[in-house]
C-alpha cells in the first residue's frame, strides 16, 4: 500500500526529525544560506518551480526559499535567500551554475547563527523580566504585559481573549488615556507573531509599546498621541508555534500553528491563510504538510477565531490594522488575494510612503510600499485582506520588518538589531497614529 508507506515515512520523519536523507537534524549544523539573484524570467520561474517541488516532496526542512514571495516572475532582480542542508549543497550549487543564477553564501553555518541568536543576558527583574538585547520566550512576554498592566493602570488594561490550541492565554491590551468625557476614541490594532519563526515581530512590537507606555509621563508627543487614540495590542497570535520555535534549535524555522490534523501526520496550518476573506483563492494549499496549508476551512485555527471575534467586536473604533511579520522590509496594502486594488489605495499608499520615510531616518533602512500582490505575489486568507474586507478597516497593512528580501540572515536576525528595529519602526507608527488622529 504505497499511500500507507508514504504516510508512515512522513510520520517517522516527523517523530525523529529525520529528513529525506535519513540524517537526524543537529540544530542546522553545516546548513548554509545563499543569496540568489534572479536576473530574468527564466531564473524567476526556476526558483518558483524549485520551491513548489520542494514542498511537494516535503523537503523544505532541507532546502527552503526563506524570502516571502508567492511569485517572482514580475520581480526579476529582487534577491532571495535559500537555506540548503549540507547533503544538498554540492548539487544545489551545480544547479545554480547550470541555470546561470548568481549566488553568494551569506551564512556559513546556520547552527552557529542560531546559537548566537539564542544567547541570553543575565536575568533582569525590570519590565517584568523583559529586555530587548535578547529574544524572550512566551512566558516572559506574558509577564511583561502583566507588568505594564499593573504599573500603568491609567493607560493600560489587558484581557484574555481566549486560549491557544495548546491552552496558552492570548492577551489583548488596550493602551491609551480614556477621554475625560468618556467618549470613544478612534483606535488602531497592532498584532504580531502570527508566524512562529518571525521573532523580530513580537520583539519590535513589545519594544515600541514599552517605549510609548513607559515614556508617556515624560514625552509630550507620546502623551498627545495616547490621549487621542487607543491602541489595541494582540501581542502574540501564534503562541504555540512561537513557543515551539523556542524549545529546540531543530524547530527554529517552524511557521504554522501546532494543531493536530486528523488525517495527516503534520501539525498545524498557516494562520495567515486561514481568515475568511477569499479563503484559498490564491497562494495557499490544501496539503497539511506544507508551509502555506490554509487549514481545512476558514477559522479552523482557534487563534484566528479568537482574533476575529475580539477584532470584530471593536470594529467600529478601529481605523487601522498593522500586522507585524518578517522579513523583506516591505509595507504592504491590500489586496493580497489578487491583483486588484481597493478604491482608496492612493490614500493607503500615501500613508505607507510617509510612514516608511520616517522609518528610514535613523539608520537608512529602506522599505518598499505597495500591494501584497504587486510586491510578493498573491496569497489569500491573510490578516490584512480580512481586516480591510470584514473589519471594514480603512488602513490595513502587513509590515514585513528587517532584514531586506535578500538580507543575509533571514529569520535569524541578531538580537543587537532588536532595538534599532524598534526605534525605526516606532517612527513609522507615530506617523500612522497622527494620521488616524487627524482623519477620524
Ligand atoms: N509574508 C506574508 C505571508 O505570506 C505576506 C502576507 C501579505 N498579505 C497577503 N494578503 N498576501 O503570509
Ligand atoms: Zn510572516
Amino acid at each position: 500500500n504505497p499511500t500507507g508507506a508514504i504516510l508512515l515515512s512522513v510520520a517517522l520523519a516527523a517523530l525523529f526529525c529525520v529528513g529525506a536523507e535519513g540524517k537526524v537534524k543537529d540544530g542546522f549544523r553545516g546548513y548554509k544560506v545563499y543569496r540568489v539573484t534572479p536576473s530574468n524570467e527564466k531564473h524567476a520561474q526556476f526558483l518558483m518551480d524549485l520551491q513548489k517541488s520542494l514542498e511537494a516532496q516535503l523537503m523544505t526542512d532541507e532546502i527552503d526559499i526563506w524570502t516571502d514571495t508567492e511569485s517572482l516572475s514580475t520581480k526579476a532582480d529582487q534577491p532571495v535567500v535559500i537555506m540548503v542542508s549540507p547533503e544538498h549543497q554540492p548539487e544545489m550549487l551545480q544547479t545554480f551554475d547550470a541555470e546561470g543564477l548568481k549566488y553568494e553564501e551569506t551564512v556559513a553555518d546556520l547552527a552557529r547563527l542560531i546559537e548566537e541568536e539564542s544567547r541570553a543576558d543575565a536575568p533582569t527583574t525590570k519590565n517584568g523580566g523583559m529586555s530587548w538585547t535578547q529574544y524572550h520566550n512566551y512566558s516572559t512576554i506574558e509577564s511583561f504585559v502583566q507588568w505594564l498592566t499593573v504599573n500603568y493602570p491609567t493607560i493600560v488594561s489587558t484581557s484574555v481573549i481566549g486560549q491557544s490550541y495548546e491552552g496558552r492565554n492570548l492577551h489583548l491590551s488596550k493602551v491609551g488615556k480614556p477621554r475625560a468625557d468618556g467618549k470613544t476614541k478612534p483606535a488602531v490594532w497592532f498584532d504580531s507573531q502570527i508566524h512562529a519563526r518571525e521573532w523580530i515581530a513580537s520583539a519590535t512590537l513589545t519594544y515600541m509599546m514599552n517605549e510609548l507606555i513607559t515614556g508617556y509621563s515624560s514625552n509630550s508627543t507620546y502623551q498627545r498621541l495616547l490621549d487621542q487614540v487607543d491602541i489595541y495590542v494582540l501581542w502574540v497570535i501564534n503562541a504555540d508555534g512561537f513557543e515551539w520555535t523556542k524549545t529546540s534549535s531543530n524547530e527554529r524555522l517552524w511557521r504554522t500553528t501546532r494543531r493536530v490534523n486528523p488525517f495527516a501526520a503534520c501539525l498545524g496550518a498557516d494562520p495567515n491563510r486561514n481568515y475568511d476573506h477569499k479563503w484559498m483563492v490564491s497562494g495557499a494549499v490544501q496539503s497539511p504538510c506544507t508551509q502555506t496549508y490554509a487549514g481545512a476551512f476558514p477559522f479552523s485555527e482557534i487563534e484566528n477565531l479568537h482574533h476575529t471575534e475580539a477584532y470584530l467586536a471593536r470594529r467600529k473604533e478601529i481605523k487601522c490594522l498593522l500586522t507585524f511579520h518578517s522579513f523583506s522590509q516591505v509595507w504592504l496594502t491590500p489586496w493580497g488575494y489578487d491583483n486588484s486594488l481597493p478604491a482608496d489605495y492612493p490614500e493607503l499608499y500615501d500613508l505607507g510612503v510617509r510612514a516608511t520615510n520616517a522609518l528610514r531616518v535613523p539608520y537608512g533602512t529602506v522599505y518598499r510600499v505597495g500591494s501584497s500582490t504587486a510586491l510578493l505575489g498573491s496569497a489569500a486568507g491573510a490578516t490584512d485582506d480580512w481586516g480591510k474586507a470584514k473589519g471594514m478597516t480603512k488602513y490595513s497593512y502587513t509590515v514585513e520588518l528587517r532584514p531586506s528580501s535578500g538580507g543575509s540572515n533571514g529569520f535569524i536576525l541578531p538580537p543587537n538589531q532588536i532595538i534599532p528595529s524598534g526605534i525605526e519602526t516606532l517612527r513609522a507608527v507615530i506617523v500612522v497614529l497622527q494620521q488616524i488622529i487627524d482623519e477620524f
